[in-house]
């Protein structure tokens, strides 16, 4: 089967599209970087397209093991470890995706402090065959480790000791961190995170990839979705946006992100926090926020159309979306006889950018196929290289984010404990 690629289309004055075409020199040599295995923290570089047989298959066999005994798994994580891997459950049409058989629903925990959703979440899965995927690369990051701590506690009271160790899993450092020796100490099934791997950029390893395949997710094609964006067109497509980021966010403060499917509001969080983290930093960098369409065109829409002009734009439109609705032909209003949702939802992207280039605003319009777990994998890639150049581009280092530690210091200080 011919896979279909995303499209980039820049809506933008010309000379943003000719300025960042003067830095495609710095952009090549930013990728010659990534690639060369000289910089820390770039072993995501081409880390899916590479994987062995044996290394899926013992993700798939770790997800089987998983989907035998649990009617529900926990994925306990924060940031890192969780957005990437929340943003391909609610992507990927699994209908289109699932391998046969039965899967467990997937339950997040872990990504915030708050008693009422962990109370609520400890009520909703006591009664179920459920079992706990802790992802933490350090080991100690607080969020999850006291999800970790009231889920085993359920965990152990239900099934006793020894049952419960065999239904946490763990993904994390290969040596270090807490989680590492305890899980070492307890003999939880683990897969590891690569060291020179960070969190937001290992939604491609078994991070992202077990989570979904217990779901079902055929991971095979996230895998080569994220292959073809390796090279060839996609990766020219990732240097270019890379290029046109770095001229645009040196006057724009804020790039909105607009969605215009449900399915892809996980993914949007997720580039927030890739941006984000990636790029905010030593005074710099563009504030990514999420844009739900229509919701927000009743909302945010006053001020992106009238307000301040501090940002651009990146829409993420999915051109053949899972389902349809069709209104009947014979509806007696003539505006909706015979449309569907897609043409709706196609007219207010198209009314949309009429509108807002009125209104001047640089638009770079992202055009992916399907909710397909391939375009999921093709997405990933691409926003990662496209990050990570528009960072070395700016000359931050994409792959630190020493601002995080800020408000953990200033937390575990209130609590006495530094
Ligand atoms: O991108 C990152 O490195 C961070 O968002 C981390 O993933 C996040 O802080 C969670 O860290 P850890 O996996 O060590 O618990």
């Amino acid at each position: 089967m011919m896979e279909k690629n995303l499209k980039v289309e820049y809506l933008t004055d010309s000379f943003v599209v000719e300025t960042a075409d003067a830095l495609k020199g710095e952009a090549d040599t930013a990728v010659s970087v990534l690639c060369g295995g000289t910089l820390d923290f770039t072993g995501w570089v081409g880390y899916a397209g590479s994987r062995s047989e044996e290394y899926i298959s013992e993700i798939e066999r770790v997800a089987e093991s998983i989907r035998r005994d649990s009617d529900v798994l926990v994925v306990i994580g924060i940031g890192g470890s969780y957005l990437g891997a929340k943003a391909a459950f609610d992507f990927i049409d699994r209908a289109d995706s699932k391998l046969p058989g039965d899967y467990p629903e997937i339950e997040f925990a872990g990504f915030n402090l708050s008693g009422t959703y962990h109370a609520r979440l400890v009520e909703r899965i006591k009664g179920e065959r459920f079992s706990l995927l802790i992802i933490s690369k350090s080991g100690g990051t607080v969020e999850p480790s006291m999800a970790f701590i009231t889920l085993k506690a359920l965990l152990k009271e239900k099934y006793g000791e020894e049952e419960a160790k065999k239904r946490i899993y763990a993904i994390t450092d290969k040596k270090t961190g807490k989680l590492r020796k305890e899980s070492d100490e307890a003999g939880y099934q683990t897969l590891v995170l690569p060291s020179d791997i960070g969190g937001r950029f290992s939604v491609l390893t078994p991070v992202g990839l077990l989570p979904l395949a217990a779901a079902g997710v055929d991971i095979r094609q996230i895998l080569a979705g994220a292959k073809s964006a390796e090279s060839g067109e996609l990766l020219e497509a990732a240097k270019e946006f890379a290029a046109v980021r770095k001229v645009l966010g040196e006057e724009k403060k804020v790039q909105a992100i607009a969605f215009f499917e449900p399915s892809v509001e996980a993914f949007t969080a997720f580039l927030m926090q890739l941006f984000g983290e990636s790029e905010g930093k030593d005074g710099l960098g563009t504030l990514p926020v999420g844009v739900g369409v229509s919701r927000d065109l009743h909302s945010l829409g006053q001020f992106l159309q009238e307000g301040s002009q501090i940002f651009y734009e990146t829409l993420l439109f999915v051109e053949e979306p899972t389902l349809e609705i069709n209104i009947s032909s014979g509806n007696e209003d003539a505006l909706y006889a015979g449309k569907s949702y897609s043409d709706f939802n196609r007219a207010v992207l198209e009314g949309m950018v009429f509108a807002h280039r009125e209104a001047d605003i640089p638009i770079i319009k992202v055009s992916v196929p399907d909710n397909s777990a391939y375009s999921f994998g093709q997405l990933v890639y691409f926003f990662e290289m496209t990050c990570a150049v528009t960072g070395l581009l700016m000359g931050v280092d994409p792959f630190n984010q020493p601002g995080v530690e800020a408000y953990k210091k200033g937390m575990l200080d209130y609590l006495g404990k530094k």
